[in-house]
């Protein structure tokens, strides 16, 4: 998934709420993730808890774009706060189509989460890119 057309990378991180939290619906939402984003060449991570998603989506400009338009219309979470929205020279999950994290022992509280400024969540994402490195290697 790694190209030259990489060296401006987007990415968008924002918390939501879900609805109604149950494995199946987290299932559903890895399962089409996984379907859809290599195709228009998507990667990241969705951390959920019982009250929240927070997302990383990083790809190209208008493909992080529209599958944003698309999650914000999504009716299985709600109170959608974007955390950042910037551009980097590289992808901090490249070799995920959406990784997922269910028990971070170190997560934070929604409200604390919500609060964080744009560098601190960039930074959140950076910690568990490189614990997943480490598992990897
Ligand atoms: C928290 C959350 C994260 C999601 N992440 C993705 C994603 O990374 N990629 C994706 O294609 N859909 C994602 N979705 C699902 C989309 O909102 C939408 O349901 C899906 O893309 C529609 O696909 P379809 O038109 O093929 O049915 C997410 C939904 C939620 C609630």
């Amino acid at each position: 998934m790694q190209t030259v057309a990489d060296e401006k990378v987007r990415h968008v991180i924002y918390i939501s709420k879900p609805m109604h939290f149950d494995h199946l619906v987290l299932e559903n939402i890895l399962t089409k993730s996984r379907a859809k984003n290599p195709v228009v060449g998507i990667t990241g991570s969705l951390i959920y808890h019982a009250d929240l998603f927070l997302q990383m989506l990083e790809g190209p400009h208008s493909a992080v774009h529209e599958l944003y338009e698309t999650i914000l219309a999504d009716n299985r979470h709600a109170e959608i706060v974007k955390l950042r929205d910037g551009t980097f020279n590289r992808r901090l999950f490249s070799s995920w189509a959406m990784k997922n994290d269910g028990h971070q022992s170190w997560m934070l509280s929604r409200g604390e989460i919500a609060s964080m400024s744009s560098d601190e969540a960039l930074q959140l994402f950076d910690r568990l890119a490189r614990e997943n490195d480490q598992f990897l290697n």
